[in-house]
């Protein structure tokens, strides 16, 4: 490797794009407003369950630059999509509150506003039914749980090994549901032009939004284009397209004019997915050295009526721990309510909760320091597949970590450690998050001025991937950095991957890294001698990436952290937190670190104030802004730290890097409670871990 190689990747490279948007020059979906662009505001549906029976538009039609209203009455026909919350306005169903019934367009937004909060609705109701509970009759086991894991797996005889275990543990966790509520809110701007339509759409993935498109609109995909070119964060609920796109789309169509729809915050969580509530019941069998000898993890979640998805909460458990005798099982039920979808890391994050508190609740029982039981589980290969590790380094970010953050110093018996009125305690916990990587296609262009182009349509949603990928090129051309630029967020350029499954990087980078060589290979071929266009190569990873896999490939991660309990408030603070990575090769030490400490400033949240609580009567969730649904904020992360073991995994992609974009996440609310149990004697089993639980 020559030295530009050696030095661009993996140096902490500030974002490309980073000047341009705090200058507010970077422009979003919302931003885009083609001459004679109308608005459109949604209205959602005021009930439960039921039918719409009446709309009274004759009445907002009189008001003041209303332009139209649509509903199923008067939409366009819409083609079957594959995901059925697109299918907008096509009937007067209700299948839960917030489900958009119209959408009102108008000269200008507050008009738009005006006449949709004007809008009678006349409703036939139904009786809804909105309640999980781990006994709901509606329970059943589905075919398969999100990310197309098997729903159960048992292995050996958990039952007989679990009641012969010396150390028994049988516990139970609760989580609510979590919503995404990413900064920007989702928007979209559609415009009709000679037969094509254009978007600019806050998505994660433009690929997918153009196909959607399509599909409902009877186009060819060459008819369509979707530009994401940035994007203020999605954590998984942009990942597919969502109702906005949709909605301008059709509206643009009808109206004959573009179309702008931005989603009111308050109208996002009922639309646009989120983390389902999930009931866990948890039971470790050990022996008194604490190996664990029998491992169950059963989740019990919902979804809506209107599609399945399964949170795969018991998938961890099967890729944690020896556990020769083993059974994960996901039940669901369909109830009235918002459908949920991806959150960053869905299935890791709730299920390495439930399991991390379960281990350190193991370690109590044994009378282990909570690092020493997990060194003694770890397992050769994967318990599940029996497939090897292509690499695992936790042992390691464990041994790191200790050292690091002092935990030798902790006093072992709980709640003891005072400082006045407060309570001090530390507490630790795994990270785990599997290796997706998907088929990605990318061009690179070498030109007469030097400059090497390279065309993906990957998508930035501030996470640096523009950045990362001029770095992988710079790599593999083994040319300066500055000489690379990189075109994304477009779905005229080559095809490729959403931003999600922490799989970006690693699919787009592999497609990327082989253009970046295949160029460096004809530029050497051509010795200098460029013709007048330049050359441009396609690379591709359809075959690269089809393999069957030979190992397991997860990321790593060991979470620690000190609270802080004030016995009179009840308040819970975070003192300070290290995480500490195996994640394979670590592209941009700045971008990377940001990843990383914002995944465990999401889990700070998770574990101290995000919940949606279900109202029974009303039927849906009770937070829906952020004055209710509280995240985060800089005074309420102290010192935070992310450090990372470098791994040399061959198994893995040409830069040898696994995701890194929600592995923070996971495992950081269950550090945060087991410290809070530490440091109060009390183990609360019910997130998030609010003054009223905790007093
Ligand atoms: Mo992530 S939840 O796959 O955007």
């Amino acid at each position: 490797m020559s030295r530009a190689a050696t030095t661009v990747l993996g140096a902490p490279v500030e974002r490309r794009e980073g000047r341009e948007k705090v200058a507010g020059h970077a422009r979003y979906a919302a931003e885009h407003t083609p001459s004679g662009c109308a608005y459109g505001w949604p209205v959602p549906a005021a009930v439960a369950r039921g039918r719409v029976t009446a709309l009274h538009t004759a009445e907002v039609l009189e008001l003041p630059g209303v332009i139209e209203v649509l509903s199923h009455e008067n939409a366009p026909r819409l083609g079957e999509p594959d995901d059925p919350t697109l299918r907008l306005l096509q009937d007067d169903r209700v299948p839960h509150r917030g489900w958009h019934i119209a959408l009102v367009v108008a000269d200008t937004l507050e008009n738009a506003r005006a006449a949709a909060v004007a809008l009678r609705v006349d409703y036939a109701t139904e009786e809804h039914d909105v309640l999980l509970t781990d006994r709901h009759p509606g329970l059943y086991t589905p075919e398969e749980a999100n990310g197309g894991y098997p729903a159960v797996r048992e292995r050996g005889d958990f039952e007989g090994a679990y009641a012969a275990a010396g150390v028994r543990v049988d516990t139970s966790y609760s989580l609510t549901a979590l919503h995404n509520h990413p900064m920007e809110p989702h928007a979209a701007t559609a415009h009709w032009h000679d037969g094509r339509l254009t978007v600019w759409d806050s998505s994660q993935g433009s690929g997918s939004v153009r196909d959607a498109l399509a599909q409902l609109f009877g186009l060819d995909r060459t008819q369509v284009t979707a530009v994401s070119e940035h994007v203020g964060g999605g954590f998984g609920s942009k990942g597919t397209p969502r109702p906005p796109v949709v909605l301008a789309a059709m509206a643009a169509r009808h109206t004959g004019r573009p179309v702008k729809v931005s989603l009111p915050r308050r109208q996002m969580p009922a639309v646009v997915g989120h983390r389902a509530p999930t009931l866990h019941h948890v039971r470790l069998g050990a022996g008194a050295d604490g190996r664990i000898t029998a491992l169950a993890h059963e989740v019990v979640t919902q979804t809506s009526r209107v599609k399945e998805f399964v949170e795969q909460a018991a998938v961890p458990a099967r890729v944690m721990y020896v556990s020769p005798n083993s059974r994960t099982v996901h039940r669901v039920t369909s109830l009235d309510v918002p459908t949920p979808s991806w959150m960053r890391a869905p299935g890791e994050t709730p299920g390495m909760y439930a399991l991390e508190c379960a281990m350190d609740e193991l370690a109590v029982a044994t009378g282990l320091d909570p690092v020493e039981l997990r060194l003694r589980n770890e397992p050769d290969t994967e318990p599940d597949s029996g497939l090897p590790f292509s690499s695992r380094h936790l042992a390691e970010c464990f041994r790191v970590g200790r050292d690091l953050f002092g935990w030798q110093h902790r006093v072992d018996a709980p709640g003891v450690t005072r400082e006045g009125d407060l309570l001090l305690g530390t507490g630790v916990a795994a990270s785990t998050y599997p290796v997706y990587i998907t088929p990605s296609s990318a061009t690179a262009h070498a030109g007469r001025d030097g400059i090497h182009r390279i065309r993906v349509n990957a998508t930035d949603i501030g996470t640096g991937a523009r950045t990362v990928l001029a770095q992988i090129a710079a790599e593999a051309l083994d040319v300066p950095l500055e000489s690379v630029s990189v075109e994304i967020g477009s779905s005229d350029l080559p095809r490729a991957p959403l931003a999600g499954g922490s799989s970006g990087t690693a699919s787009w980078g592999w497609a990327v890294h082989k253009a970046g060589a295949l160029l460096a290979e004809r530029l050497a071929e051509l010795g200098g001698e460029l013709p007048a266009e330049g050359v441009t190569v396609t690379a591709d990873t359809r075959e690269e990436t089809s393999a069957e896999p030979t190992h397991a490939r997860h990321a790593f991660g060991a979470v620690f952290c000190e609270v802080q309990v004030d016995t009179v408030t009840g308040e819970v603070a975070v003192r300070r937190m290290l995480g500490v990575y195996a994640a394979g090769r670590i592209l941009n030490a700045r971008t990377a670190r940001s990843q990383f400490i914002g995944g465990m400033t999401m889990g700070i949240g998770m574990a101290l104030m995000e919940g949606s609580t279900m109202d029974e009567r009303f039927g849906d969730y009770a937070e829906c802004d952020l004055a209710s649904y509280h995240v985060p904020v800089c005074a309420d992360v102290h010192s935070i730290d992310a450090r990372w073991i470098e791994e040399d995994d061959p198994h893995l992609n040409p830069m040898g890097s696994k995701g890194i974009g929600e592995i923070g996440i996971v495992g950081t609310a269950a550090a945060v409670a087991n410290a809070v149990r530490h440091a109060t004697g009390v183990r609360l089993k019910e997130l998030p871990l609010t003054p009223d639980k905790v007093l």
